[in-house]
């Protein structure tokens, strides 16, 4: 497969380049960053490829040289890099999140079907092994039926970007388009997806920006998401203004309760049997360069079969909608608003 990264910072170069460079049935052709220096780095490192400013500048050079163009540009590029690459005939791999609402999302599957192509959200979480140990678990009704599920993330502040561009980018709403909900969100509802299946009916949701709600250019930093996920009540708490680095996925079933906690998969019984597991994840390395040789594959058997719609297309459309309906909860108090996807 013949592949364009779009946006050469740091998921690009950390998590994405470097299974690029180790499979053989892989080849990075082209890199597109409207920064020279990111340009330069990209070379130095994967000598031979072509490097272009724009998209576009790429497209027209070699148009016949790519089958994926793979979306690293922060948020606010995703959709015009996707519309453009669609347009061109090129499945299109984009970063999380591919849309930031509803009305977008729908535009551009509907492009993706029309072209008969394959877009597909970099949803990596569910190819992370402890998250896959964990859903076969609650597959296998090792704790009942889920009836709870609680997840925290935190973070001590947002994740930089690439010094040579805008490292802060992530607090620009304008570049963004929102903050640790859609940052970290998005995860949290792809896990959400693959330990209980079905799908989310309402969500009702409080977003802050802790110490600094005065700001309103800046993304929040703290977002509490409640989900009546079919008869599982799902509670997302996402912050970054945390003491320390953690995450932990819990479900809380009829028999017992799982709980992804790093590296660690723990299940507990109603007898008090604890059966502890060490599934090596690598949560702590933000590139998760480890999960992305997965994702591709997923990727190869999407195009191999002709399936348009994969599971974190699905995803991101529900993402977009809960996004949307979770600022909208905000800001009218916080009450439950019904989701329709
Ligand atoms: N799935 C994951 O686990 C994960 C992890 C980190 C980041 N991400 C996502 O990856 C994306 C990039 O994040 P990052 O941390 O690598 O950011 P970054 O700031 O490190 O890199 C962004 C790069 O895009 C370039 N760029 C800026 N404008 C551009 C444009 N119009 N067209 C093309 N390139 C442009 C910048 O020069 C920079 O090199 C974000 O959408 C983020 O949400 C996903």
């Amino acid at each position: 497969m013949k592949i364009a990264i779009v946006g050469f910072g740091f998921i690009a170069q950390k998590g994405h380049l470097p299974t690029y460079q180790s499979r053989d049935d892989l080849n990075l052709r082209a890199v597109v960053d409207p920064v020279s220096a990111r340009r330069e780095e990209a070379l130095k490192l994967h000598p031979g490829i072509r490097v272009y400013e724009t998209l576009s500048d790429l497209l027209e050079d070699c148009p016949q040289e790519i089958d994926l163009v793979d979306i690293c540009a922060p948020n606010v590029f995703h959709i015009p890099a996707a519309r453009q690459a669609l347009a061109a005939g090129k499945h299109v791999l984009c970063e999380k999140p591919l849309a930031l609402n509803l009305a977008e999302f729908e535009d551009i599957k509907q492009l993706a079907l029309e072209k008969r192509r394959l877009l597909y959200p970099c949803h990596n979480y569910k190819f992370a092994p402890s998250v896959v140990h964990a859903a076969k678990l609650v597959r296998s009704g090792a704790i009942g039926e889920p009836l709870y599920a609680s997840f925290q993330v935190y973070r001590v502040s947002h994740a930089r970007g690439v010094p040579e561009w805008q490292p802060h980018w992530r607090r620009d709403k304008a570049i963004a388009g929102g903050g640790i909900a859609i940052d970290h969100g998005v995860h949290a509802i792809s896990i959400a997806h693959s330990l209980l299946g079905g799908a989310p009916k309402q969500v009702a949701a409080h977003i802050r920006n802790l110490g600094n709600d005065k700001d309103t250019n800046l993304t929040e930093n703290t977002a509490l998401i409640c989900l009546d996920w079919e008869s599982v009540l799902v509670q997302i708490n996402l912050t970054w203004v945390g003491s320390v680095r953690k995450s932990s996925f819990r479900v809380q079933g009829t028999e017992g309760e799982i709980c992804i906690d790093n590296d660690d998969v723990i299940l507990i019984d109603k007898n008090k049997n604890v059966t502890p597991c060490i599934v090596p994840t690598d949560f702590d390395d933000p590139s998760h360069s480890s999960w992305f040789s997965a994702v591709i594959n997923d990727i190869q058997h999407h195009i191999a079969t002709e399936n348009y719609e994969p599971a974190s297309l699905i995803e991101a459309g529900r993402v977009a909608e809960i996004m949307e309906k979770a600022h909208q909860s905000s800001t009218q108090g916080g009450g439950w608003l019904s989701l329709k996807l």
